[in-house]
């Protein structure tokens, strides 16, 4: 089989799951990550036979892919930024607005700073805001064992130092720590709103780190916005990421507890979806 007809075959067999740009772009993670085949190579070589130990192996990791698991779980990471971030089962896929978030947070003068990343699943922001900044320590914590070696993992692998917890954060703590900078992306979707899930989301990826299993919606946020009036310094800054169709409440919820400089910021979908809020600490 030629590449051309392997690209042809391979698309047809994802369109059950993805659209046409998305397949096409399947293929090629996949064929890259597994044939070693980048895109240019894919089009200088279409007539290239490929032979059937490759093509059986390229088979497989299509057949999960029809499985409908995530290409990123079938890869095993994503690249971001530099950043090699594995990923499995335990934890979330880091999403482009997630990503918004971290340049957004970087805009800030980061360095020699204490942050903290509250759920911080594959340690996504915590790697993203150390790679950049100078000599600020970052502490991020998670409920989930699973998660926390996975993340431990990224921090070794991408070299940078991070001091990882497993910390409830809807449990009262009252540490001795204070933070410069407190960042949280929670779960914020309601269980009564799987529907407006994908399968593939809701298959593979943790639920806990999707939903919020309660009839609050915002019981992470004003767990966390509690928690940051008692561990952010003065001048602390808490940043999260929302709910599209929630971030005026978390405006709120920031608004009666007596943040102020309050900003939203919209993602590059054009959403409102990440707001920051000082704490001065006079509340
Ligand atoms: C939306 S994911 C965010 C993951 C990562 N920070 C990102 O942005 O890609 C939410 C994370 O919060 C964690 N989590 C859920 N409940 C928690 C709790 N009670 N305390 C601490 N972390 C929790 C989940 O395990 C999950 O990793």
């Amino acid at each position: 089989m030629t590449l051309r007809q392997l690209k042809k075959l391979t698309e047809v067999k994802f369109l059950n799951i993805y659209n046409i740009n998305e397949s096409r772009s399947v293929f090629h993670l996949l064929l890259d990550e597994f044939l070693g085949i980048d895109t240019i190579n894919f089009h200088i070589n279409l007539e290239k036979k490929i032979s059937s130990d490759l093509l059986k192996l390229f088979n497989e990791k299509v057949s999960l892919v029809e499985k409908e698991i995530p290409v990123q779980y079938v890869i095993g990471y994503v690249k971001i930024d530099g950043l090699k971030i594995f990923v499995n089962k335990s934890v979330l896929i880091p999403r482009p607005e997630t990503i918004d978030l971290c340049k957004w947070i970087v805009q800030e003068q980061l360095n020699d700073k204490k942050i903290l990343d509250i759920g911080t699943g594959s340690g996504l922001i915590s790697l993203f805001l150390k790679k950049h900044s100078k000599n600020c320590t970052i502490h991020a914590w998670d409920i989930s064992k699973n998660a926390l070696g996975i993340a431990i993992k990224n921090a070794d692998q991408n070299n940078l130092d991070i001091n990882f917890n497993k910390i409830d954060i809807l449990k009262n703590h009252s540490f001795k720590i204070k933070f410069d900078l407190i960042v949280s992306n929670p779960p914020y979707v309601n269980k009564k709103e799987k529907g407006s899930i994908s399968n593939l989301v809701k298959k593979n990826e943790p639920s806990e780190a999707i939903f919020v299993d309660s009839k609050d919606d915002l019981l992470f946020y004003k767990a966390i916005i509690k928690f940051s009036k008692s561990h952010l310094n003065e001048n602390g800054i808490v940043y999260f990421e929302c709910h599209k169709e929630r971030i005026n409440k978390v405006k709120n919820l920031l608004i009666i507890n007596k943040f102020t400089d309050i900003k939203i910021k919209k993602d590059s979908f054009g959403i409102d979806r990440m707001i920051q809020a000082k704490n001065y600490g006079y509340a």
